[in-house]
């Protein structure tokens, strides 16, 4: 699929009607979609017949470009039963066949699944302190192939160390800085877009541990 198209689509996409400040729910809009979901196939292979996971899928947009994409399976999986009932409708518009999962992400622990790898645009921690790490976290011990996350810019080097020193990954490389709007969705932003600088990582997971597949 050519990315043009592939934005197209995910663009038709609803987004969070009644967004949970708590949770940082902000819709990742088509144009990151596209590009993260693109570049992870054609640079690297990581999503045609694959099992791919979204984690804190929210309205399901990385997790539907996944399937448009080719993946073998997709696992949408967001602590929200809200989200997950507006990401199921977003697939039904788009014929696509995603798994949704309801759970906290630091709670998943697969015995017997494989997931080759992980997208996400993770909470970047700005209500809840750490939120960010947490989902990385647990996408590296879950990946077997690549973790695909955006971060804030400013917080490029934490990220880094944290993933290569503590989370046993054996890669970390930004592939791109992105501008993320965000719309305004919360009384607090006093703009009407709130444009913040953030990078597109590609993780890869070690592979000689035992992740609890
Ligand atoms: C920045 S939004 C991601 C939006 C999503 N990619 C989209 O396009 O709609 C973060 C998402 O993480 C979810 N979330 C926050 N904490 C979570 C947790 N501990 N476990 C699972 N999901 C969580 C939120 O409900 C929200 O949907």
């Amino acid at each position: 699929m050519k990315l043009k198209q592939l934005e197209t689509l995910l663009g038709d996409l609803d987004q969070f009607s009644n967004p949970k400040v708590e949770l940082e729910q902000y819709p990742t809009g088509p144009h990151i979609a596209s590009r993260m979901l693109y570049t992870a196939e054609n640079s690297y292979g990581d999503v045609s017949d694959k099992v791919v996971a979204d984690f804190g899928c929210g309205c399901g947009t990385l997790a539907a470009a996944a399937a448009l994409v080719g993946a073998e399976q997709v696992i949408g999986i967001d602590i929200d039963s809200e989200s997950l009932e507006l990401a199921a409708q977003n697939a039904d518009e788009l014929e696509l066949e995603i798994d949704f999962v309801q759970c906290d992400v630091r709670n998943l622990a697969w015995r017997g699944r494989t997931v080759d790898t992980v997208v996400m645009n993770p909470p970047f921690g700005t209500r809840r302190k750490g939120a960010d790490m947490e989902f990385l976290f647990a996408a590296l011990k879950i990946a077997t192939q690549a973790v695909y996350s955006l971060h804030k810019t400013s917080t490029r080097d934490h990220v880094k160390r944290a993933a290569l020193r503590d989370f046993g990954a054996c890669s970390a490389e930004v592939i791109c800085e992105l501008r993320y709007d965000i719309p305004q969705l919360y009384k607090f932003h006093k703009k009407k877009e709130v444009d913040i600088a953030v990078d597109l990582w590609r993780f890869v997971p070690r592979i000689d541990r035992d992740n609890g597949s």
